[in-house]
């Protein structure tokens, strides 16, 4: 077997036995075979597919290609939530503190943001002194003392992920359906968990923008799951505009402060709470997703949720100061207001621009190596459906470098649509509702 051989039968369309599979992946992630070569298989891959069998395949390949982490000392049914990324999506920081409040313990690797989405991990290190880099061990420790940690990925779980993924990230290779699945389920399928709860984004600010592709994606990643053994539920939800109220690390961070005292915007809400009561319903804390869901609510209103967030800021070593007094944190140098430039009422706005935007503030990366401003971003006072006057403040936008807020403003003013008449909501959660056959 050779790796052109392997590269040629995928081109033709051909399937891949499980020994080429792992051929190319366990060679990839040793450095045997080189970037041009297995540019080329993803390309290949990308452009011919894989059947399921590929895809459990090379999920198992890229899973064992590293450290598998075993929970199975701590008590209980140990389930994370993953979604697969989007503009304004803070639910992981507001949904782990509730799940573990309400028993379930939550293993959660999570990831920094990645082309125009935001990532969990850049949010919550713009609180002082958080930490996401403990070792395997401290993460086991932690969960098993708190119920919940949130932590990157480290160089010992999935590492053929991270070196295959950095390749398809300068090959035009991401939005591939098996390649996401196996990058995806492998490094959630080593972090320990024993079921999983998947927030599929679809629309302009999802890496899945039409429906379509989302329910496919959906169904991939819930028929591997199931294969591994682990009960998996995956909703789709709507990413046509951000989701919350902020788009900015520190500024949504404030967004998950008010959301877990009970002040939370209802669209973040209604996501935070239907993936939430899935996930206690799955850790067996309730009989029903409907259950878990009233449980989930509870545990706001009951001021437990906010509880469990200030526990896993001390013992992921964050300044909790900050957490109580959000005022004290230092503001952007700048700010500037975008106006509506119509009457009527919002009909669009576009999430993959102002994913973009906020990056060129400063918080998101134009460049892997980049700095990020933890204080600059985005805050929205209107949202799609709202009724506004030509001349209203519709976003604030936040930022240390004065030369990008004109340009920035005139981006996000065009990011806006209207409508002379009344705006139908769209749906913000679609019906699970598909069969999976596996
Ligand atoms: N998120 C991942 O972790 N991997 C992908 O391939 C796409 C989104």
């Amino acid at each position: 077997m050779t790796v052109y051989e392997i590269i040629s039968k995928k081109r033709d369309g051909l399937e891949l036995s499980d020994k080429e599979i792992s051929f190319m992946v366990n060679g990839f992630t040793k450095c045997e075979i080189p970037d041009y070569q297995m540019s080329a298989w993803l390309m290949a891959v990308y452009l011919q597919g894989m059947t399921k069998r590929e895809t459990l395949s090379i999920t198992q390949t890229m899973l064992h290609s590293g450290e598998v982490v075993d929970l199975s000392s701590i008590a209980g049914v140990k389930v994370d939530k993953h979604s697969t990324g989007g503009v304004g999506d803070k639910v992981s920081i507001v949904l782990a503190p509730i799940a573990a409040a309400a028993g379930v313990p939550v293993p959660m690797i999570s990831g920094r943001g990645l082309g125009h989405t935001g990532g969990t991990l850049d949010k919550l290190e713009s609180i002082p002194g958080f930490r996401i880099d403990f070792s395997i061990e401290q993460y086991r420790q932690k969960i098993e003392k708190i119920g919940v940690c949130l932590i990157g990925q480290t160089n010992t779980l999935a590492p053929a992920d991270k070196k295959i993924y950095a390749l398809r990230d300068v090959t035009a290779t991401i939005q591939c359906i098996p390649l996401i699945t196996a990058s995806i389920m492998s490094k959630k399928l080593a972090e320990g968990i024993d079921a999983l709860v998947l927030d599929v984004k679809t629309g302009r600010g999802a890496f899945m923008q039409s429906y379509e592709q989302s329910v496919t994606l959906a169904k991939s990643l819930i028929s591997v799951g199931e294969k591994f053994g682990k009960p998996t539920v995956a909703y789709i939800t709507n990413m046509n505009e951000p989701l919350g109220n902020t788009v900015g690390n520190w500024l949504e961070i404030k967004e998950c402060i008010d959301a877990l005292h009970g002040n939370g915007p209802g669209d973040l809400m209604e996501v935070t709470h239907q993936l939430c009561g899935a996930m206690i319903y799955l850790g067996k804390k309730a009989d029903s997703i409907e259950q878990g869901i009233k449980t989930s609510k509870e545990m706001i209103a009951s001021g437990k949720a906010w509880n469990k967030f200030l526990e896993i800021v001390k013992e992921q070593n964050g300044d909790v100061s900050f957490i109580e007094q959000p005022e004290k944190y230092p503001q952007s140098k700048y700010s500037a207001d975008v106006l509506a430039d119509k009457t009527g009422c919002i009909a669009s706005i576009d999430s993959l621009e102002v994913g973009l935007t906020a990056i060129t503030l400063g918080a998101g990366r134009q460049k892997s190596d980049d700095q990020i401003d933890p204080k600059a971003g985005i805050v929205l006072h209107k949202k799609t459906t709202d009724a506004v006057n030509a001349g209203e403040k519709i976003m604030t936008i936040y930022s240390d470098n004065q030369k990008i807020l004109e340009q920035a403003k005139s981006r996000l003013a065009a990011a806006v649509s209207y409508s002379s008449t009344p705006v139908k909501s769209e749906k913000l959660i679609y019906d699970l509702n598909f069969k999976i056959e596996i």
